[in-house]
Parts: C-alpha cells; sequence; structure tokens
C-alpha cells in the first residue's frame, strides 16, 4: 500500500498516500478545466519573480515557453492528466519540471491557496462574459418574437385565471426584464471577480521581497483608470468563497425565472391554450402515443432549475461553519460552480432557440382575448371617469356581471336599459368601454401593456442589446 511519497509536497513523508485515499482526493478531473488560467496565473507571477529580480530573465522565458506548450498539449487532448498529481496545478507544475530545470522555482512566493483563488477570479470573469452573451441571445429572440407579433393580444393572468388584456409583447417583454436582471447579476459577480489573491501565499503571504501590483497588472485585476486591485487580507483571500455563493445564487434566480418562462411556454403550447406552437427541433414524441408532441425543451429547462437551486444550496452548506482559513472541503467548491455554469449556458441557449423556432397562433390568442369580461375593471374606470367612487364603482359593475350571467349573455351584449338599473352612472356609451383597440390604447402610462409603450420598449431594448 506505502507509495512513493508524493512530488511536490512529499518531503516530511515517509509513504505516499493510499489508492483509495488518491482517488478520493483528486480533484483534477474536474478542475482540469481550469488549466488555461492556471497557465496564464503562472506566466504573471514567474514574470513578476524576473521582475523583482528572484529568478532571472532567462528562467522566465524558459518558464514561459514550458507553460505555452503546456497548453498546447492540453488544448490538443494529448496532455497526460494524472490523478497521482491530484490537481490542475501539480499536474502543469510536474510537466513543466520535466522539461524546464527553472520550474522549481515557479512555486516561489507562492501557495496553492492564493493559486486556486487566482485561477478561480480569472474563471469567474470569463464564465461572467460567456453567460452573459447567451444570455444576451436569448434576449434577442424574444425581442424579435415582439417585433413579429407586435400586434397580438393575449388575456394577462392572476390565479391562472385570465385577468386583463395584454399584448403578447408585453409578456414577452416581462420575461426581457427578468433575463436583464439576470443579466447584471453576472456583471455584478464579474466586477467582484476583479481582485488579484496572488501573494496572499498559504495564509500569511511571504518574507520575500514580491510586487504584487505587478502580478495584479499582468493578469488584468486593474480598474477602469488600469490601476491593479489586489485583495487586502491574506487570510480572507484563501478563505473567501462569496464569488462561488454569488454566480451560483445568480445561476439559481436565473434557472427559476427561466423555469417560470419555461412554465409559461409549456402552457401556451397544450391543446387547451394552443396560443403557441413549439418549434419540432425543440420538442420530442411518445414511444407509445402516435400524436405526441411533448414540450421537453420547456420542460427540462424548468427541471434543471432544481439542479442550479442545489448547487447553491451545496455550496452555502459546505462554507457554513468553517474556520478560517483553507480548508480541504474548499476543493469541493468547484462542481457546483463548474455545473452551475455549464448549466446556465445550455439553458440560455435552448431557451433561446425555442423561442426563435416557435409559431403564434393568432386565431386562438384572438378568441381567448376576446371575453368582454376582461374589461371589466375598465367599466369600473369608466364609472370613476364619471364621478363615482372607486369600491362603489366595482359593485355597481359586478351587478352588471351577475346580470350577465343570470341572462347567459356575454357583458357586453346587455341591454342598456337593464344596465342603467345597475347604477346612475350608466350613460348610453357605457358598452364602448368593450372596445379593445380603445381599451389597450388607454393603457398608455410607463409600463403599461397600451401600444405605444410597447412600442417604446421595443425601441428601447433594440438599443439596449444592440450595446
Ligand atoms: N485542489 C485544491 C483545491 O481546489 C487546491 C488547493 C490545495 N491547497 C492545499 N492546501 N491542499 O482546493
Amino acid at each position: 500500500m506505502a507509495k512513493k511519497s508524493q512530488a511536490t509536497w512529499g518531503g516530511r513523508f515517509s509513504s505516499g498516500p493510499a489508492a483509495l485515499m488518491q482517488q478520493f482526493s483528486e480533484s483534477v478531473s474536474f478542475d482540469k478545466r481550469l488549466a488555461p488560467f492556471d497557465i496564464a496565473g503562472s506566466k504573471a507571477h514567474s514574470a513578476m519573480l524576473a521582475h523583482v529580480g528572484l529568478i532571472t530573465p532567462k528562467e522566465r522565458d524558459a518558464i514561459h515557453a514550458g507553460l505555452d506548450s503546456i497548453l498546447k498539449e492540453i488544448e490538443a487532448g494529448k496532455f497526460p492528466w494524472s490523478i497521482q498529481l491530484e490537481d490542475v496545478h501539480m499536474n502543469i507544475e510536474q510537466a513543466l519540471t520535466a522539461r524546464v530545470p527553472a520550474a522549481a522555482k515557479l512555486h516561489t512566493a507562492r501557495s496553492r491557496n492564493d493559486q486556486v483563488a487566482t485561477d478561480m477570479r480569472l474563471w469567474f470573469k470569463w464564465a461572467c462574459a460567456e453567460v452573459q452573451t447567451r444570455i444576451r441571445n436569448a434576449q434577442l429572440a424574444l425581442l424579435t418574437l415582439t417585433q413579429r407579433e407586435t400586434g397580438v393580444l393575449i388575456p394577462g393572468y392572476t390565479h391562472l385565471q385570465r385577468a386583463q388584456p395584454v399584448y403578447l409583447a408585453h409578456h414577452l417583454f416581462a420575461w426581457m426584464e427578468m433575463l436583464d436582471r439576470d443579466h447584471a447579476r453576472f456583471l455584478a459577480v464579474a466586477k467582484h471577480a476583479n481582485w488579484c489573491p496572488l501573494g496572499a501565499g498559504a495564509i500569511a503571504g511571504t518574507t520575500l521581497p514580491i510586487d504584487r501590483e505587478f502580478t495584479a497588472t499582468q493578469l488584468g485585476f486593474v480598474d477602469e483608470k488600469g490601476r491593479p486591485r489586489v485583495t487586502q487580507n491574506s487570510m480572507d483571500t484563501v478563505a473567501d468563497r462569496d464569488l462561488f455563493l454569488e454566480f451560483a445564487a445568480a445561476g439559481a434566480l436565473f434557472g427559476v425565472h427561466v423555469s417560470r418562462i419555461a412554465e409559461d411556454l409549456i402552457l401556451w403550447s397544450s391543446a387547451e391554450f394552443k396560443f403557441i406552437e413549439l418549434p419540432d427541433a425543440f420538442c420530442t414524441g411518445s414511444s407509445l402515443m402516435p400524436q405526441k408532441k411533448n414540450p421537453d425543451s420547456c420542460e427540462l429547462l424548468r427541471g434543471k432549475s432544481g439542479r442550479l437551486v442545489g448547487n447553491l444550496s451545496a455550496l452555502l452548506t459546505m462554507v457554513k461553519g468553517l474556520p478560517l482559513t483553507y480548508n480541504r472541503d474548499l476543493q469541493e467548491d468547484k462542481p457546483p460552480v463548474f455545473d452551475t455554469f455549464d448549466t446556465v449556458a445550455v439553458s440560455a441557449e435552448v431557451l433561446a432557440g425555442t423561442l426563435a423556432g416557435l409559431t403564434v397562433n393568432p386565431a386562438r390568442c384572438a378568441a381567448a382575448v376576446a371575453d368582454p369580461a376582461l374589461l371589466a375593471t375598465d367599466l369600473a374606470d369608466y364609472l370613476v371617469e364619471r364621478g363615482v367612487p372607486f369600491r362603489e364603482a366595482h359593485h355597481a359593475v359586478g351587478a352588471v356581471v351577475k346580470l350577465a350571467e343570470v341572462q347567459g349573455k356575454p357583458l357586453n351584449q346587455l341591454a342598456t336599459a337593464d344596465v342603467k338599473k345597475c347604477h346612475a352612472a350608466y350613460a348610453d356609451d357605457w358598452a364602448t368601454v368593450f372596445d379593445l383597440k380603445r381599451a389597450m390604447a388607454k393603457r398608455r402610462g410607463t409600463g403599461m401593456p397600451g401600444p405605444a409603450q410597447v412600442k417604446k420598449q421595443i425601441a428601447r431594448w433594440t438599443k439596449t442589446l444592440a450595446a
């Protein structure tokens, strides 16, 4: 069972780890995706070591050339990852040592604790930008849909009961707002990531005369004026996992938003609604029932929100109660975060594809929105405009609704004489309220579903999404 002692930290050990322990403790199977960031970090760190005279420019250049060739091998899928070397950091350092003698100096004034924190901050900046692009693409698909279906009205729902008419575009713009907040949240996470951990060492920095600001600048951890941003407390630097939680939280909220959007789409595509037809390319059939076309992309979007919420929960649970600073528990921080990234990225793409391919059924939408009862509130507003207090108007309209029910007629088909008996403020023009065009045009305030506002929102989002 005793193995050769471990190459990077084995000095004080008389035996290497058990095979079971190697399996249990390795992270290279999932952290190898950090390789490009780890290599960028090592290049910046060695540049700094040369800058302050801890290595020679020649040694720096040899390290850089070695790292470049390793990156090429990794990208070509030819790099021999080994779980004996635990993680991405030691795999790369050992490979470099085998090629470049100066590699033995690379880990000067550095620990894997500040190294992994740096890798992840670089990764978060990259990952947030990737996610933002995909969210923007889903927003663009939404915008195209609003432009294509500008004139379509549907009922808006509360309690899943038909409430008031809205333009379909207005409903879609509600999703747009949700996705835009998600976009902004990932942007904020990227901003929070913009502090360089290198130099914190394992916990207490180093006695060597390093230049943290130099490294930070090399890696792009700079403010808007190009000034380096370095973390301000070495212990916090290696213990802090806030970004992981923020990223997972942004992902969970995105998941919940997409899940609600997916649920609307599932309902709208059912025979009961039939407002839309989902694209064949994002649906599947039944192995038994030949007629079935199932909204699987939407159901999976809804389902995958569960793992996004789960990832956040796993991370919060893992970090809670950990003593400062680094503890090996923290190696478990990466799988949930990577899974959140993968899930958010693919979900945004699938949402975009589903939105781009769906068609609207205008006849079904028109039929659903035709019930004059949806404008009962407008009739109350009509009375309010004639001086009736709203609470009284509400009752006076309720009486008319009841009358329609008793007579088995749509609200707008009642005899004016009967309506007038419900309240003295009803005049001969009471039924003009039920003209949908008029009803929509009157909803002209900011944020309302009127046609002028829809136009304004189309212009607003066209501009925002072009930026
Ligand atoms: N693979 C480790 C992780 O992801 C890197 C840091 C290891 N640090 C240590 N002191 N063992 O957490």
